[in-house]
């Protein structure tokens, strides 16, 4: 039955998918197949595709309390403390080999601005020494490093108590400009992909507009001046990366939504069911719509200043539904979008694109609602990604979130890995194999999406 109705949904999304433009100037996935062929049957990536995992460093590392999260730890602020993580910053090497074991050849990690710079203007030489050690040992395993300089977390000084904090701040672009350059200039030669701030558009809502998260700030004000803040961040970071290496690769990864024009957003939607607003918040937010929001989106930081495109596929949402589905494991999915995303962004900003991130998660391992598995995410997914590459897009890569199941900021209870681990219960941390791990492993292995996964998960060929 499932089966059927995914194949109903796939059937549906192939005939919309195929009713695309080609776009000009790019040869598609040159597989030499027919159309017909290449949209039913899978088929090949094109050279060079980035195959690769996301992760972040506050949700694997373990052990740094230097960041603006720590005092929330302490407090005792979240369902489950963040403890040691899965202790990427001990396991790092057997983590590398479980990507290369699986075929890919790039790994999406962060540097953790508070483990570099404790205190203002300290810089702790051994923590830049470890990340330098980790990023020759992916670089040996033929792990191409996409290097996010900034995932959520930053240096507990950064933020003023009851405050202004983080990106509120008028020193916060430079600030973070300095340390980009500190880390470019450490890593020059090695690392050429970039990704400057992770989500900017998730962390104003979360951290500086509904206040879920650190700095745990809310209001229009505190929202406007970090959007602002981020941007100009952004750009610093943009222009000292280049100083550093003109050949450097330098975009943000946004949170993908489906904005066009004229798209308004009640910040009532903002915080769901389960968050009270306050008669403060809401009469602080002017004129109750805005447009854009939640931002900075792409169109805030400006075609120039992004390299790339990299986006956050988690599912085709309108901005307005954006925050409706407050716990991961109930997200939506919808894969047939993600070739309506990139042709749309493509056609928009005419810059090859990364999908910097894109994964299900399942509550603890149980089955999810919807029956949908890790493997058949990935599987449609990739199927619609490679539709857009032949209707023209360039896409330079693909960043599975994530190699192992993490910290989901604040609650271990989403699990979002390759690799199950129990970091609640499992003192070993042992990374296990989800069946999902045999599937990327057969398409990053022969860079195609092969035909016989096409008709196992989307009943589709033959
Ligand atoms: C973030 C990750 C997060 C993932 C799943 C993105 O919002 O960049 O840190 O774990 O999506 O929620």
């Amino acid at each position: 039955m499932i089966r059927r109705a995914i194949l109903v949904a796939a059937l549906a999304g192939s005939v919309l998918a195929g009713c695309g433009t080609a776009l000009p100037g790019f040869g598609g996935a040159g597989t030499g197949a027919t159309r017909a062929n290449r949209v039913h049957l899978g088929g090949a990536f094109p050279k060079g595709f980035l195959w690769g995992v996301a992760t972040a460093g506050y949700q694997s590392e373990g052990g740094d309390e230097a960041n603006n999260w720590h005092a929330w730890q302490v407090a005792g602020k979240f369902p489950s403390p963040v403890g040691k993580a899965v202790d990427f910053w001990n396991r790092y090497a057997e983590d590398f080999d479980l990507a290369k074991g699986m075929g890919l050849n790039a790994f999406r990690m962060s540097v953790e601005w508070s483990r570099i710079e404790p205190k203002p203007g300290q810089i702790d030489r051994a923590s830049l020494d470890r990340y330098k050690g980790m990023i020759d040992a992916a670089v040996a395993r033929g792990l191409e490093p996409v290097v996010t300089l900034n995932h959520f977390v930053y240096p507990a000084w950064l933020d003023t108590r009851g405050g202004a904090s983080g990106w509120e701040r008028p020193e916060a672009p430079e600030r973070f400009a300095a340390f980009s350059r500190l880390v470019a200039t450490e890593l020059k030669g090695k690392v050429r992909t970039w990704l400057t701030i992770n989500e900017p558009n998730v962390l104003t809502v979360g951290g500086f507009a509904s206040g879920q998260i650190p700095p745990g700030r809310y209001g229009y004000g505190p929202y406007s001046a970090a959007a602002k803040g981020l941007v100009a961040a952004h750009r610093a970071a943009y222009k000292a990366l280049h100083d550093v290496d003109p050949q450097n690769r330098v975009s943000t990864n946004v949170f993908y939504y489906y904005s066009k024009a004229g798209t308004s957003f009640d910040p009532l939607q903002l915080w769901g069911t389960d968050i009270p607003l306050t008669t403060q918040t809401y009469l602080d937010w002017p004129g109750r719509q805005l447009t854009g929001f939640p931002g900075p989106y792409l169109e805030d930081f400006g075609a120039a200043w992004l390299d790339y495109l990299a986006i956050d596929y988690y599912w085709g949402m309108a901005a307005k539904t954006m925050f409706n589905v407050r716990k991961a494991y109930n997200w939506p999915v919808s894969p047939a979008q993600l070739t309506e995303a990139c042709v749309d962004l493509y056609k928009r900003y005419g810059k090859p694109i990364m999908i910097a991130e894109n994964g299900l998660a399942t509550k603890d391992l149980g089955k999810r609602d919807d029956m949908w598995t890790r493997e058949a995410f990935l599987v449609h997914h990739l199927y619609y990604l490679r539709e857009a590459i032949g209707q023209g897009v360039p896409v330079m890569g693909y960043m599975h979130w994530s190699l192992t199941d993490n910290y989901e900021w604040g609650d271990y209870a989403p699990r979002f890995g390759l690799y199950s681990v129990d970091a609640r219960n499992d003192p070993t941390l042992a990374r296990v194999p989800t069946p999902a791990v045999d599937v990327y492993r057969q398409i990053a292995e022969s860079n195609s999406l092969p035909s016989k996964l096409v008709w196992t998960y989307m009943g589709l060929g033959f």
